[in-house]
């Protein structure tokens, strides 16, 4: 039974990752709010289940993909969840970036009916995903991790063991952070490129190739330049992981005032009406508080 698996959360992100477990020969069942998610993965061998539950049955460890907190208490606590499958040995991966406290509070419940849960958030993007190289920052007990290592490697290339429950998920928020704060540098520098005279790709070109050098600059710039805001990561889901940051921070008295200022940089581009664009529509915010198009200012 080893080597059947669950998946549930066929977005972005769901679908590239349950990719990668077929093709490491694992046996899938998968299970998708909507249909687009599922059929691809129909096709390449995976089997539909009914419901979460029905996953569960189904499998030895189920792994979710799914939004925010709500969404995952909802399939794994909520009516036909993984929680009325459980069986001898289910364990529950959750690689979504969810709160830290809601985690462990999950993982309570679950272990009252005998299953082990791991937080098992990821970094990367959708390349990493498509790729099989994400970062994953689990939480949870070792040995379970250890048991999962192999199911994990099929989707990630480093995999970091960083405490009990919840820890996975609170380094996830602290990358968060970074990203969001990288993706803010970057918009300055663009629009500073701009407004002062120089082609905005030849500072990409520089600075990408100097200290200066992000994954910010690297994937999300070009796509600024060349006006494509379709989500690899939505304006929504990084507006949700700056308020778990901040939460999170808000319970330790600490002050994060970088974060704040992307939150609500942010919070203008959803404003407007783009939060399901990716994150580089960031750019647009800035764009309007300088009065200058990075575009124009870009070699055609
Ligand atoms: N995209 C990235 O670059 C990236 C990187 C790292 C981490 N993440 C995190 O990974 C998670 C998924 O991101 P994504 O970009 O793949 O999002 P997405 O494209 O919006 O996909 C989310 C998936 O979850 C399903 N879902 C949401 N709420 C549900 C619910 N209550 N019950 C059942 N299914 C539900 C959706 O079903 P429907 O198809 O029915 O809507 C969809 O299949 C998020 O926590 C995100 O923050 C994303």
């Amino acid at each position: 039974m080893t080597d059947r698996l669950g998946f549930i959360g066929l977005g972005i992100m769901g679908r590239p990752m349950a990719r990668n477990l077929l093709r490491a020969g694992y046996r899938l069942t998968v299970w998708n709010r909507s249909r687009p998610g599922i059929e691809a993965l129909l096709a390449e061998g995976a089997q539909e289940a009914t419901d979460a539950r029905s996953v569960a049955e189904a499998s030895a460890v189920v792994i979710t993909m799914v939004g925010d907190s709500p969404d995952v208490e909802e399939v794994t606590l909520g009516p036909r969840g993984l929680i009325d499958g459980a069986h001898s040995g289910l364990v529950h991966i959750d690689m979504s970036t969810i709160s830290p406290e809601t985690t462990r509070r999950i993982a309570v419940r679950l272990a009252e009916a005998g299953i082990d849960m791991l937080d098992a958030p990821v970094s990367g993007g959708e390349q990493g995903a498509i790729n099989g190289t994400l970062s994953i920052m689990a939480g949870g007990k070792a040995k379970v991790l250890e048991r999962c290592r192999p199911v994990l490697e099929a989707m990630g290339k480093t995999i970091v063991h960083c405490g009990p429950h919840g820890s996975g998920q609170i380094v996830k928020l602290c990358n968060q952070v970074v990203v969001g704060l990288n993706n803010l540098a970057l918009c300055e520098a663009l629009v500073l490129a701009a407004k002062a005279g120089v082609q905005p790709q030849r500072m990409l070109e520089a600075v990408g190739a100097g200290a200066g050098n992000s994954w910010a600059i690297a994937n999300l710039g070009p796509k600024m330049l060349e006006r494509d805001f379709r989500p690899g990561f939505k304006v929504e889901h990084q507006q949700k992981d700056l308020r778990l940051a901040l939460a999170t921070a808000r319970e330790q008295h600490l002050p994060l005032p970088g974060t704040a200022l992307v939150h609500q940089l942010f919070a203008a581009v959803e404003a407007d009406g783009l939060g399901s664009e990716g994150t580089q529509a960031l750019v647009k915010a800035l764009e309007k508080l300088g009065n200058l198009s990075v575009a124009a200012a870009a070699e055609k």
